[in-house]
């Protein structure tokens, strides 16, 4: 490319569109793709982010069956990948007639660590932050007075010495109350406000002050029970079990066993405009704190022989500030779902974690899962051959009968 991107940033909309017909092998027509800005809006969508030029569509769908603390909830998913929402749905259909999901969180607790350096005497410096704990903590509140008179705020100090030869360093973490908010703003200012006190205290030099994704303090839990009658019969929720004992000691296993997991939270948390990175960053630090990865859900039989599962994992989410507050559809999927908390939505997402999971292992244990993806992979194969309408259907089912979902065969077809 051999043109400049010369204050890209200041330019409209309409220029950056040109800019790209000048320099690459787009066209004005092309253009007409990007113009559409969607209920965001051109302005809004140019102050979200930086040298806008479109928005980038995902599907979003909506999960039924859900029955969350004795609640029903319609749950809206924003993905890519096709077979998700049904798969959500089916698990939540399976888990309603043991009550669907009894959910859980504990108090909304981010928090910030503020890494301090050339502390002579990292161990003494433990102790004298520790003594100085309320000033400490009296600074960081006054950071945000609103959100201390909400009943939220700063709540404790922890202080740990990561004595790595040759730059031991002593680690603060400031616990903080973020009640509706995914709160990284909070702890972050809060902690940056706190680090020339930390320097007095310690005699130290205070280097990285932000927040850990590793939101152990935060977490969502739920739990669902799978009649082993709906499931057909004891041995398949035996079967179910050999699944989840494999992703419990293998690694291998355990990475795919959660991305089938995040595919459900990842796609409620994209849908209410919440932080995906940081929830999955935080999921996969989960899994491997015990030193070695494994997975975030558990699946076992009760006493009647039915399949319990359980998952427990951290959850930043939040339902004001950052995009929840801005973006129109955000405001309208927490309407769709009931949501007034971040802890409610901590409690539906945590859910449909779990259905998710069961959905994927349920499939993996019996008949596989590639026989209920293929149907609608055909119909995306169908769709890029160019088929349209009613086609899609009809080549998509021919695919499946002949067992052979490819792309050629698609277009041969569709000419036909
Ligand atoms: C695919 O997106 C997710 C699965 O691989 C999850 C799993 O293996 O448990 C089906």
């Amino acid at each position: 490319m051999n043109f400049k991107a010369d204050k890209f940033h200041l330019k409209p909309i309409a220029d950056r569109h040109h800019w790209l017909t000048n320099g690459t092998s787009l066209n004005e027509e092309d253009m007409i793709i990007y113009q559409n800005f969607g209920s965001l809006g051109e302005a809004l969508a140019d102050r979200m982010i930086e040298n806008v030029i479109g928005i980038m569509e995902i599907p979003l769908g909506l999960a039924h069956h859900f029955v969350v603390n004795g609640r029903e909830v319609i749950v809206p998913m924003a993905t890519e990948e096709s077979s998700v929402v049904a798969a959500a749905s089916h698990g939540a259909k399976l888990a309603r007639s043991s009550g669907g999901f009894y959910a859980t969180t504990t108090e909304p607790l981010m928090f910030s660590q503020i890494q301090l350096l050339d502390c002579h005497d990292p161990f003494a410096v433990k102790m004298r932050i520790i003594e100085n704990k309320e000033e400490i903590l009296r600074l960081a509140r006054e950071q945000d007075p609103l959100l201390h008179q909400l009943g939220g705020g700063p709540r404790d100090l922890e202080v740990r010495v990561l004595d790595n030869d040759p730059l031991p360093m002593v680690i603060v973490h400031l616990v903080v109350n973020v009640l509706d908010a995914m709160g990284a703003n909070t702890a972050n200012t809060m902690a940056e406000r706190i680090a020339p006190l930390l320097e007095k205290f310690s005699g130290g030099r205070a280097h990285l002050r932000i927040i850990s994704n590793l939101a152990d303090k935060r977490l969502g839990r739920a739990r669902c029970t799978v009649k082993k009658e709906d499931l057909g019969g004891e041995e398949v929720v035996d079967r179910i079990i050999a699944a989840s004992r494999f992703a419990a000691v293998d690694p291998y296993r355990a990475a795919t066993h959660n991305k089938g997991i995040m595919n459900g939270i990842s796609a409620v948390v994209l849908a209410t405009g919440n932080d995906t990175r940081a929830v999955e960053a935080g999921a996969h630090a989960y899994a491997a704190k015990s030193g070695r990865y494994t997975s975030l859900s558990v699946w076992e039989k009760n006493v009647q022989g039915d399949l319990v599962g359980s998952l427990e994992m951290p959850l930043a989410v939040g339902i004001i500030g950052g995009a929840t507050a801005i973006h129109p559809k955000v405001k309208r999927n927490l309407k769709i779902m009931g949501i007034d908390s971040a802890k409610k939505l901590s409690e539906v997402i945590v859910s449909v974690g779990l259905a998710q999971n069961f959905s994927a292992i349920r499939a993996l244990a019996t008949e596989g899962i590639q026989k209920g993806h293929m149907k609608l992979h055909a119909k995306n194969i169908a769709m890029m051959a160019g088929a349209v309408g009613e086609e899609i259907d009809r080549i998509a089912q021919q695919l499946i009968k002949e067992g052979q979902i490819r792309m050629d065969r698609a277009k041969e077809l569709l000419e036909k």
